[in-house]
């Protein structure tokens, strides 16, 4: 696959971190206009308390309406395990399109087993406005933006791609934070491995943004790096490590992470496009499958 990589355009990118879930939401703006997107929008979950608000969302809708912005998208690069996507609730107020790699869905074939959804639960992707395959082209204004499939971490995972800006999702973290998981239902230790090549075969100058950082060994929080930055220093695969160094490595650290506190809602919610599942009477209810994960 040849991605039309355009280097000279160079959008302003402007990051929102969020210290609950260290998650890392963009918006990015298209250089020769007023459009832009978002990238990984995040709702906040008191989870003990079973209350959802919008304190995080509500600053990326303040950015934008402040700055003038138009917002055309609103970019998922896959179905997060760890945080709660605000997508529905930012799309009512400025509008714009929610898209998702179409392997959505077979994240929902999977996770509508786990929580017994019924029928009323589509899982075509139909729930998302649009659904991208590796290649697909989009615009935010004038720029033209294109999704890389990148599965590992999950089977719907992509990284997209505006101008001189890569968003690298759950493939890579900082060089001293290595790589995502990918031991959650469809991950695969090797096929992330793959994934992240074509990630470090763009340009040595473009531009990585991370969908989250955890600060390895006290260090503060950061989220930009570049492409010949993790080629030369990634801890799991910079300087030449091999496939196979890096499964064996990969499965035998996964066997030793924590299931993330917020897997139960997130799934439930992000395999929705973001919006909250509702029982039989309406009322917005989430599951919790007992030893189903
Ligand atoms: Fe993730």
């Amino acid at each position: 696959m040849t991605y039309p990589v355009d280097m000279s355009v160079k959008p302003e990118v402007s990051a929102h971190f969020d210290e609950a879930t260290n998650t890392i939401s963009y918006i990015v703006r298209d250089p020769a206009s007023v459009h832009c997107a978002i990238i990984d929008s995040v709702m906040d979950i008191d989870y003990a308390a079973g209350r959802i608000t919008y304190d995080h969302a509500d600053a990326l809708i303040a950015e934008i309406e402040s700055k003038g912005l138009k917002l055309d998208w609103i970019i998922e690069t896959h179905v997060h395990a760890d945080h709660l996507s605000a997508a529905p609730y930012i799309q009512q107020r400025l509008g714009g399109r929610i898209g998702v790699g179409e392997k959505i869905m077979v994240v929902q074939e999977t996770f509508g087993k786990i929580f017994n959804e019924g029928t009323e639960f589509q899982r075509d992707g139909s729930q998302f406005d649009a659904l991208f395959k590796d290649g697909d082209t989009y615009k935010v204004g004038e720029m033209t933006c294109f999704a890389i499939y990148t599965p590992g971490h999950t089977p719907a995972c992509m990284v997209h791609v505006m101008g001189d800006v890569a968003f690298a999702g759950d493939t890579l973290f900082m060089p001293d934070g290595g790589s995502a998981r990918a031991d959650f239902p469809g991950g695969d230790a090797g096929q992330l491995y793959d994934s992240i090549q074509k990630v470090l075969s763009l340009p040595d100058e473009m531009r990585l943004f991370m969908c989250h950082d955890y600060g390895p060994n006290g260090r503060a929080i950061q989220w930009e790096t570049t492409v010949a930055a993790q080629k030369a220093d990634n801890i799991h695969v910079g300087g030449g490590k091999t496939r196979e160094d890096f499964i064996k490595f990969r499965t035998e650290r996964d066997a030793q992470l924590a299931v993330p506190k917020l897997i139960i809602p997130s799934l439930q919610v992000n395999m929705r496009a973001g919006e909250l599942p509702r029982d039989k009477d309406g009322n917005l209810m989430l599951k919790v499958p007992v030893n189903g994960i």
